[in-house]
């Protein structure tokens, strides 16, 4: 064993983190030097590099299941920014394959699935291998660990079920989802029977994540934001619920930090959900959000992703301004959504440049 491995090893026995990078001893609520930063959707199509391997490699399918080619674009927004997190280059829909369920990712029209609404194709789902459906995933998250070290962590994600099922139900990407509503009005039973069939599947990817080497896990609602209050506590709340408690009942230190866009009149309700950080988009400020999920929770966020578009001195002044709300606690900087594909990339360094520079009093 080298004398860093023993070191590592030593310090973890002493129940001592301070070997740990940044943005999971933040993660974890303890006290950290700065607010770590990263940006959701980094590794992508932001970046000229991802473009120019995208001409090699024309489909999403190809980018994200090669190992050697996801675990590339991985690192490109590392190598670029030195965030502090860095995330597989994946998709909330790649386990789908998984459970019998084919989908493709078309350049314009987004994800393309042949649409689950009977009970004869929802029977059609089956239980998930995750080593199985997707073995390139553990390989990359394995090589991401062995790649950044102690100077990143390493975050896997996941799709929650209600999400999943809108692209299932829908077919495609939707604006006012009402297929997968009628589903929930006309036949409850069957969307309860699709959204616990994927529920479960997922529980144990995100599992399989955390045993290749993710330490943190970022999980996706992104679009349970859409549902009435009602609607949220009957088909997204529970099956959330159930998700991190699977994962906290395999591996309770993993944090696991939740997201929902358009969450605003939400905040209180995800902090129901068992995570332990709040992702909060930009339609409310981070000092609002604080107050509302109370003390016992972290927040991540949340700069409009629109400011990257804008003049260095705005980036920097609207970051700090938040930076300046949490005061260091509790807090993982990043954007209240995906960066945009327009966004120039030294705007994408200005922002990660700021957090990092910036001192807390
Ligand atoms: O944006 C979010 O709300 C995050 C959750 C989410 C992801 N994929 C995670 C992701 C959602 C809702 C999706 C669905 C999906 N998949 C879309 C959105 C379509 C819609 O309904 O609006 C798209 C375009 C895909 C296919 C896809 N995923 C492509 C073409 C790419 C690569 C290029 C790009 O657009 O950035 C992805 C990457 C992707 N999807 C990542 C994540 C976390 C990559 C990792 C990262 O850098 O964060």
């Amino acid at each position: 064993m080298s004398a860093t491995a023993a070191e590592a090893e030593a310090a973890t026995a002493a129940g001592s983190s301070e070997k740990d990078p940044l943005l999971l001893r933040a993660a974890r609520g303890e006290k950290v030097e700065r607010s770590p930063v990263w940006m959701m959707r980094q590794a992508g199509r932001h970046m000229q590099v991802y473009r120019d391997l995208c001409a090699k490699y024309p489909t999403f399918r190809e980018r994200s299941e090669i190992p050697e080619v996801s675990l590339e674009i991985s690192l490109q927004p590392w190598r670029a920014y030195k965030t502090d997190g860095v995330i597989l280059f994946s998709d909330i829909l790649t386990p789908l394959p998984g459970m019998n369920v084919e989908f493709d990712i078309d350049e314009r029209r987004g994800p393309v699935v042949e649409p689950y609404r009977t009970q004869e194709r929802v029977d059609t789902m089956t239980k998930m291998d995750p080593e199985e459906a997707c073995p390139f995933v553990g390989s990359v998250l394995r090589d991401l660990r062995k790649e950044v070290g102690n100077e990143a962590t390493v975050l896997g994600f996941v799709g929650l079920p209600y999400t999943l099922a809108t692209y299932l139900v829908e077919g495609q990407t939707s604006r006012e989802y009402l297929e997968i509503k009628k589903m929930g009005l006309s036949d409850p039973k069957l969307l309860h029977q699709m959204l616990q069939t994927l529920c479960d599947n997922i529980g144990e990817y995100a599992c399989y994540q955390i045993d290749n080497g993710a330490q943190v896990i970022q999980v996706f609602d992104s679009w349970a934001g859409h549902l009435s209050p009602r609607d949220y506590d009957e088909f997204a709340l529970p099956y959330q619920k159930q998700v991190i408690a699977k994962i906290k009942s395999k591996h309770p230190d993993v944090p696991v930090i939740i997201y929902i866009k358009q969450s605003g009149a939400l905040l209180e309700r995800m902090a129901q959900s068992g995570a332990d950080i709040v992702s909060v988009d930009w339609t409310v400020s981070m000092d609002e959000a604080m107050r509302r999920l109370g003390p016992n929770i972290g927040v991540q966020g949340n700069l409009d992703p629109a400011v990257l578009m804008g003049p260095h001195d705005q980036i920097k002044e609207r970051t700090e301004e938040i930076l300046k709300m949490t005061g260091g606690k509790n807090h993982v900087m990043n954007l209240g959504h995906g960066i945009e594909a327009k966004t120039p990339e030294p705007n994408a360094k200005c922002f990660v440049d700021t957090v990092k520079n910036f001192k807390h009093q």
